[in-house]
């Protein structure tokens, strides 16, 4: 698997200087366009993805933001991860093999910390941990701003008021927050609209699905600071829509140089990737 990410991320990088590089979001001749490099769950597929070597990798990548997930445990801790089920990322059938369940809200986090979140991506990784939320906070620290992601939040009843209060014990985000370095997103509208009346002082994006109606961005406009498209989905006017509204654009998920070179052609206000080091590499070199 790594050496298949490592060879997705040289072709990557090879697309990238391929095409040429335009300049409508440049700040200036000279210097690099105003986009943020967005490590989707760390440097999600160099690395397993959420854990403490995707984070690490994705900071020195140059990640300016990194994304995660969050869920909750059985026993009402938050977590970093991504699937419902624990069985894709981590080894739960072998250490818990007479269960019939792999759903993280069945396990309590001292049954999650048992587990081998690193072993399924590559041997290098074993023992890497699923992260609690509070961990993951502290390994992206002050090197990078967060962007911050309830994962089916209608599968955790009230983890808007756990997400709230847990963040807000923890130094690190206050901080963050306070330099304007959070953002936290959801592609579940009316868990957004609750997470924003419990904490109006975050900044939320919701995440699109489709192609954005106007009627949805003039909507947006009215309590959202972003909104989050697939780069597939949307086109040069709706990004000049978003902004004409007042509102920011990041979006997900570009793992190819000449995807990376479109939207920041079209001038997106960030870039969600697996690969913050190709995207940091386009960025320098357009
Ligand atoms: O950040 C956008 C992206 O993460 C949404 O998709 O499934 O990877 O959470 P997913
Ligand atoms: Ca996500």
């Amino acid at each position: 698997m790594f050496r298949l990410s490592a060879t997705v991320a040289l072709l990557a990088t090879a697309l990238a200087v391929a095409v040429p590089a335009g300049s409508a979001a440049a700040a200036g001749p000279g210097s690099p366009p105003d986009v943020a490099v967005i490590g989707h769950r760390g440097s999600g597929n160099m690395a397993p993805e959420n854990t403490l070597a995707s984070v690490r990798l994705a900071l020195k990548q140059g990640a300016d933001y990194v994304e995660n997930d969050i869920m909750r445990t059985k026993d009402g801790q938050l977590v970093v991860t991504h699937d419902l089920s624990l069985a894709r990322t981590t080894n739960v059938e072998q250490v818990f093999p007479e269960r019939t369940t792999y759903q993280v809200a069945d396990y309590t986090l001292a049954e999650i910390k048992r587990l081998d979140a690193g072993s399924w991506f590559g041997s290098e990784y074993a023992g890497q941990r699923i992260l609690t939320l509070r961990e993951w906070v502290e390994a992206v620290g002050s090197s990078a701003g967060m962007l911050l992601e309830a994962k089916d939040p209608w599968a955790f009843p009230g983890i808007e008021t756990d997400i709230d209060k847990e963040l807000r014990s923890i130094p690190t985000f206050v901080q963050a927050l306070r330099k304007g370095r959070v953002i936290m997103q959801a592609g579940d509208e009316a868990w957004l609209r609750s997470f924003h009346q419990l904490a109006p002082d975050v900044p939320v994006a919701l995440l699109y699905y489709t192609r954005p109606t106007d009627e949805q961005l003039v909507a947006a406009s009215t309590w959202l600071d972003a909104v989050n498209p697939a780069l597939g989905n949307i086109d040069e006017a709706i990004v000049d829509r978003t902004h004409e509204l007042g509102l920011k654009t990041y979006v997900w998920t570009v793992n190819f140089g000449g995807d990376m070179n479109r939207g920041i052609d079209w001038g997106v206000d960030g870039i969600i990737t697996d690969y913050p080091g190709v995207l940091a590499d386009v960025l320098r070199t357009r």
